[in-house]
């Protein structure tokens, strides 16, 4: 623990901000309740400062972000071969702050069931409300949460589909606050689209939350998929601030599990195991 915050969140790599982004001279930002100052130099050199640290921050740049540890990561940068191919489309799409539990926003990443609720007509419609079996596993390897063989009956799957599908998911865990799902290209029989979101806590009941999308998609405006993409998030933001309790409660017995939430509850197991408590609430029921 270092100012209430516990080793397995501090020794992560976060977002602070899209690289292009940011303002040259100095600027604020914040992580884990970390006052942070960042200074950015005329030819694009940045450097990162927290409150009564004298060394700037470690950083990182990739996926066109900006990233920072306040502790010592075991791992870089988590792989995402997908960035990496010429013919995808990059779509930053932006920062939105979420009054809500990082971890809570990660959950709700994982979770099917709430499509044809909150995003009605678009990821789901009444009256295919069923979550289908399928599986999850935490890689030891690679130390991530992984759920695969997921599918949701979806009336608008992506901007650019035509017509309702039946689509598939991966999802993927790859830290406590980043997390990325694969779903069916409607453009690319044998691709996925990719979909990253990654998440910056403030505080414990506060943070930004930087969506990213790797797409197949030749037809298109990036205005037209960040608007899509913005649409989506924001009717999660709704679901997202009113949850209650706030932290995210790592006790089983808290809440109780359907089918559906077998992403959750080995994502919940899974922070369980590394102690993470940063937006969590870990007071047994
Ligand atoms: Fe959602």
């Amino acid at each position: 623990m270092q100012n209430g915050i516990d080793k397995a969140s501090l020794d992560q790599w976060y977002v602070l901000d899209t690289e292009a982004l940011i303002p040259v001279g100095r600027s604020q930002n914040r992580l884990l309740g970390t006052d942070l100052t960042v200074v950015k130099q005329a030819d694009g050199v940045i450097e990162v400062f927290a409150e009564g640290r004298v060394e700037p921050l470690p950083l990182r740049h990739r996926f066109g972000f900006l990233w920072a540890t306040l502790g010592q990561p075991e791992r870089e940068i988590f792989p995402l071969p997908e960035a990496d191919e010429p013919d995808r489309r990059y779509v930053p799409c932006g920062v939105v702050t979420v009054k809500a539990s990082g971890l809570r926003i990660v959950e709700n990443f994982l979770d099917m069931a709430h499509f044809p609720f909150v995003h009605t007509d678009v990821l789901g419609a009444e009256p295919h409300t069923e979550v289908q079996s399928y599986d999850v596993e935490i890689r030891r390897e690679e130390d991530e949460v992984w759920a695969t063989n997921c599918t949701f009956f979806q009336p608008q799957a992506a901007l650019s589909a035509q017509d309702g599908i039946t689509t598939q998911y991966m999802y993927r865990v790859m830290t406590p606050f980043t997390t990325i799902l694969y779903k069916t290209c409607p453009n690319a029989a044998n691709r996925w689209d990719v979909i990253g979101l990654f998440v910056q806590p403030l505080d414990p009941g506060r943070c930004r939350a930087h969506p990213i999308m790797y797409l197949i998609d030749d037809v298109s405006t990036t205005t037209e998929l960040i608007h899509f993409q913005q649409m989506i998030f924001l009717q999660d933001r709704i679901i997202l601030e009113n949850q209650r309790p706030v932290l995210l409660p790592l006790e089983p017995r808290k809440e109780i599990p359907t089918r559906a939430d077998a992403s959750s509850i080995a994502y919940r197991r899974w922070l369980k195991e590394k102690g993470v408590t940063y937006g969590a609430s870990t007071v047994a029921a």
